[in-house]
C-alpha cells in the first residue's frame, strides 16, 4: 500500500527559460492584464452595425484626408470628399488588417514555449485575441462602407511575408509599435470627429483603448530585448524598424481611392506628394514614436534618413 505522505514529484522546470525576462517587465504585463480585464470591448455588440450610414458623413475628419488643403481638394464637390474619405479610411483599415495578421504571427512565434503561467505570455495572447477582433471589426466596417479590398502592392505583400517570418525580438516589436503609434494619433481624432460616420468613431474608440495597452507592451518588450545589446545590433534594429515604417506608411492609402472618388489618380498622387499639410500631419502622428526611438538609441542617422523621406521626422 502506498503511503499517503508520498511526495508528488515537482513539475519539470521549463527547458527554455526566457533569457530577457525581468521583474519590471512582468509588472508591466500584470498591470496590462488587469487593465484588459476591466476595459475590453466586443465590437460585435458595441457597434450598431445595422444603422444606415448618413449620406453626408465623412469616413475620416477631412483634415486627415491625404488631399486636404490641396488645389484638387478645393475643386472637389462635397460628395467627392465624402466618398474619398470613406475609401481612405477603408484603405487604412484594410492595411490595418494586413498588418494585424503579420503581428499576430510574430507575437505567437515569439511566445512559443514560454511560461504559460507568466504575465508576459498571458498578455501576449490577450493582445492576439484583441487583434483578431479588430481585424473582423475593420472588415465589417469596410463592407458597410462599400469599400473594396485594397491590397498592398505585390512586392510589399511579399516583403511582409518575409518580415513576419524572420523578424524577432526588438525588430518584431519595433514594427508592431510603428504601426500602432501612427494609427493611434489619427484614430484619436476620428473617434471625436464631427460629421464622421458612427462606425468609424466607434471602431476608432475601441481601437484606441485596446491599442494603448499594446503600445505599452511593445515599448517594454523593445527595452527588455535591447538591454545590454551592442552598437551593431542596435543599429541593425534601428534600420530594420525604419524600413518597416517606410513600408507601412507608404502602403496605408491605396492609389485607387482617388479613382473611386472620380479623380485623376496621377494628379491626385502628385498633389499628395507636394502637400505641406500632409507632411505636417505625418510628423504630428510620429512625434511620440520618434521620441521613444531616440531614447532607446534607435534613431540612428540611417534610420532618420528613412523617416525624413516619408515625413515622419
Ligand atoms: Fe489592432
Ligand atoms: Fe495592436
Amino acid at each position: 500500500m502506498a503511503h499517503s505522505t508520498e511526495r508528488i514529484p515537482s513539475p519539470v522546470p521549463s527547458p527554455v527559460p526566457s533569457p530577457v525576462h525581468t521583474p519590471a517587465g512582468d509588472d508591466v504585463s500584470k498591470r496590462l492584464l488587469d487593465s484588459a480585464a476591466v476595459l475590453s470591448y466586443d465590437p460585435a455588440v458595441e457597434i450598431d452595425w445595422d444603422a444606415p450610414l448618413p449620406p453626408g458623413h465623412y469616413g475620416l475628419n477631412p483634415e486627415w484626408s491625404t488631399l486636404y488643403g490641396t488645389a484638387l481638394w478645393a475643386e472637389m464637390t462635397e460628395e467627392q470628399r465624402v466618398t474619398l474619405t470613406r475609401h481612405e479610411v477603408g484603405s487604412i483599415m484594410t492595411t490595418g488588417i494586413w498588418f494585424e495578421m503579420i503581428l499576430q504571427q510574430m507575437v505567437l512565434r515569439d511566445q512559443y514555449l514560454k511560461d504559460p503561467a507568466g504575465a508576459e505570455f498571458r498578455f501576449a495572447l490577450t493582445e492576439i485575441a484583441d487583434e483578431c477582433r479588430h481585424s473582423i471589426m475593420f472588415a465589417r466596417a469596410c463592407e458597410k462602407m462599400g469599400v473594396p479590398r485594397y491590397r498592398p502592392h505585390r512586392v510589399v505583400a511579399h516583403a511582409g511575408r518575409a518580415y513576419k517570418s524572420l523578424a524577432r525580438g526588438e525588430l518584431a516589436y519595433g514594427g508592431i509599435l510603428v504601426a500602432e503609434e501612427v494609427l493611434d494619433v489619427m484614430q484619436r481624432d476620428w473617434m471625436r470627429g464631427e460629421n464622421v460616420l458612427d462606425i468609424v468613431r466607434g471602431t476608432s474608440r475601441i481601437h484606441v483603448v485596446e491599442e494603448s495597452r499594446h503600445m505599452k507592451f511593445a515599448r517594454q518588450e523593445i527595452r527588455e530585448r535591447l538591454r545590454g545589446a551592442g552598437a551593431l545590433r542596435r543599429r541593425n534594429a534601428a534600420f530594420g524598424i525604419a524600413a518597416g515604417a517606410y513600408v507601412i506608411v507608404t502602403s496605408m492609402v491605396h492609389p485607387s481611392v482617388y479613382r473611386a472618388a472620380g479623380l485623376d489618380v496621377g494628379r491626385a498622387l502628385a498633389e499628395v506628394r507636394a502637400s505641406g499639410h500632409r507632411r505636417a500631419m505625418m510628423r504630428t502622428s510620429s512625434r511620440h514614436l520618434m521620441a521613444f526611438l531616440a531614447e532607446n538609441g534607435l534613431l540612428t542617422d540611417a534610420a532618420a534618413r528613412i523617416y525624413r523621406r516619408v515625413h515622419m521626422l
